[in-house]
């Protein structure tokens, strides 16, 4: 641990977007010393690390973040410079029907990992010189925008992500980084909770702290209980494909490994107590992205063009359903110069592969415990 340059704690490291993070950091920085800190919950999965486990700069840490005492041995027993926080409860489905969890695990939990660090820091000669508590949000925790255009009109803004194929906005406004905090479900006040908690660990105790707000996330290894996932298994099962509503909601989707390297970047070089909004200018409408995974699903697999359509099966609305998230990042392109590497329709096609390339990590997950847990949780749709 001496020898390394930074010791970096990463929580929820073997979640879908954290192990790219964690995957990222082990490879890029030899010179780190990366502690991956999860509670292997149902959406932790060690085989998303398979291959960096044995590297000499990783070190895996099963461990809850809502457990102070525990987190104060590990900030402290680890010495720890700088933490990149993405452990939580993270499906918007769940929290409807626990949001205790939600409370307990996102805004206790990070409570928690601040406070552990905040007094490991504290008791340092330099304190918080070179130190850096970085929080991973979401764009839900702005709420909702308006769906002004339905059909989706040429967007104001161009990037890699939004193909000229596909270069729509469904409506005139976007998530600003001075857009104010309006969550609607228990995930999202969940998030916007711990927020605001990071945040008041800067402007009470000076603590250095940094927040970036993402939207959607998509590629290898997120959790077939999400859209995009899901629905590229029941594809290949032939099972129903359930629709929330009339499938008109609009997400912005960016590739998760651009994400990882816009973390990489912020960590690096962004500014203390800042706050970046993440994202890709890629909004599509929920009925569109199944039919594009349909279409790419089909093809890969050998079916007829638009064999699979007979699958949609539109279902109940999920409970104060957000009609519409799409960031603006032009700070973060501004700023930092981050912008997006993956055209959307490429980073689809990479991503319907992956999975079928990968059917024993989806068959893994989509068995035993959690199969039972689906079943219930989707039962009648
Ligand atoms: P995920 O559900 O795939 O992974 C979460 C990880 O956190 C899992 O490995 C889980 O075991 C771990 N975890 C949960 N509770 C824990 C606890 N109490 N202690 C320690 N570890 C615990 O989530 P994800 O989609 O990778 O999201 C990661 C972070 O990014 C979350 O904070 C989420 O809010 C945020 N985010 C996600 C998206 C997205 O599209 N997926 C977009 C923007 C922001
Ligand atoms: O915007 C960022 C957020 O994106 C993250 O903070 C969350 O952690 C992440 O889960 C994601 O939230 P969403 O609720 O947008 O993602 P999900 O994949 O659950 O759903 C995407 C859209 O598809 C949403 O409008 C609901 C709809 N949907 C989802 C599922 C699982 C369906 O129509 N049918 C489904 O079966």
């Amino acid at each position: 641990m001496d020898n390394y340059k930074k010791n970096i704690l990463i929580t929820g490291g073997a979640g879908f977007i954290g192990s790219h993070v964690v995957r990222l950091f082990v490879n890029k920085y030899p010179e780190y010393n990366i502690v991956n800190l999860d509670k292997l919950t149902y959406a932790g999965n060690l085989a998303n690390l398979k291959d960096i486990e044995d590297k000499p700069n990783y070190t895996f840490v099963k461990a809850d973040i809502a457990d102070l005492d525990e987190m104060r041995r590990i900030v402290r027993g680890h010495a720890i410079d700088g933490i990149i926080h993405l452990a939580a409860e993270s499906h918007v489905d769940r929290s409807i029907k626990d949001p205790f969890t939600f409370a307990r695990t996102n805004v206790m939990g990070t409570l928690a990992l601040l406070q552990a660090a905040k007094e490991y820091w504290d008791t340092l000669p330099d304190k918080y010189e070179g130190k850096l508590f970085y929080h991973i949000s979401t764009d839900e925790v702005y709420g909702a925008l308006e769906l002004t255009h339905p059909e989706g009109v040429e967007s104001p803004f161009t990037t890699v992500a939004s193909s000229a194929e596909h270069h729509h906005a469904f409506g005139t406004e976007f998530f600003l980084e001075t857009t104010k905090y309006q969550p609607h479900s228990p995930y999202s006040a969940s998030k916007a909770s711990s927020d605001h908690f990071v945040r008041a660990y800067h402007d009470t105790y000076g603590m250095p702290t940094l927040v970036t707000n993402c939207s959607n996330n998509y590629g290898p290894y997120q959790f077939p209980e999400k859209l995009i996932p899901l629905f590229i298994n029941n594809i290949r099962h032939g099972k129903p494909l359930p629709v929330y509503g009339k499938g008109e909601n609009v997400r912005d989707w960016l590739f998760v490994e651009d994400h990882a390297r816009a973390i990489d970047l912020i960590f690096h070089k962004g500014k203390v107590a800042d706050t970046y909004n993440i994202g890709g200018f890629n909004e599509w409408k929920n009925i569109d992205l199944i039919k594009v995974i349909i279409r790419t699903v089909d093809r890969l697999l050998g079916n007829p063009e638009g064999h699979s359509e007979k699958l949609i099966t539109y279902v109940t609305d999920r409970a104060g359903h957000d009609l519409r998230y799409a960031i603006d990042s032009r700070k973060l392109q501004r700023e930092l110069g981050w912008e997006p590497s993956l055209q959307f329709e490429e980073g689809i096609e990479k991503t319907v592969r992956w999975y079928l390339e990968h059917q024993d990590w989806m068959d893994h997950i989509t068995s035993g415990a959690y199969e039972r847990y689906y079943e219930e949780m989707y039962s009648g749709r």
